[in-house]
């Protein structure tokens, strides 16, 4: 078994926003994100778009969870639904404590995946292909070239 420290859980959820978020809300929504995910080694990406959040945190699997909770009880976002939770092996976003990739710079590969995500949400489902989410947005974030 491989040590404590070296196991990386993913928790991935999809969430409705109830407030219309501003360039300067979301600034220092991340600010607050990147803070506290770097002093906690937990990396990932923040997408936000017609309304909805799409995250994924990668780290030890204590501090994911405990991230996640608090997440979860954030009243900014409500029907707080995980599409996958695991533990995949691999960090994918180890150089972003929290990455974010405004709607403008969405690509069409993030776009329709975030469609597949929907849907299979509203149909209760679960993500099992967790990395080809995780390839498209690190795809994305190369395309971009802002990271
Ligand atoms: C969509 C969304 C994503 C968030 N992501 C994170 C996150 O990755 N890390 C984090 O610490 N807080 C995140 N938060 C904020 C937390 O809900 C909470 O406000 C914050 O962690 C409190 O930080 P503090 O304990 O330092 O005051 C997120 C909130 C929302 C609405």
């Amino acid at each position: 078994m491989a040590p404590e420290s070296s196991v990386i859980e993913t928790i991935a959820y999809f969430s409705a926003s109830t407030t219309s978020w501003s360039e300067d809300e979301l600034t220092h929504l991340l600010q607050v994100c990147r803070a506290n995910n770097l002093s906690a080694d937990v990396s990932g990406f923040l997408i936000y778009v017609d309304g909805s959040f799409l995250q994924w945190l990668e780290g030890p699997p204590i501090a994911v969870n405990r991230i996640f909770e608090k997440i979860s009880l954030d009243r900014r976002h409500t029907r707080v639904s995980p599409i996958f939770k695991g533990r995949l092996g691999v960090r994918h976003f180890t150089k972003w404590s929290m990455a974010f990739i405004p709607k403008e710079d969405i690509s069409a590969e993030v776009s329709s995946e975030i469609a597949d995500i929907r849907a299979l949400r509203h149909g209760g489902g679960f993500l099992t292909d967790a990395p080809r989410l995780a390839r498209r947005v690190t795809d994305n974030f190369l395309r971009i070239n802002r990271f």
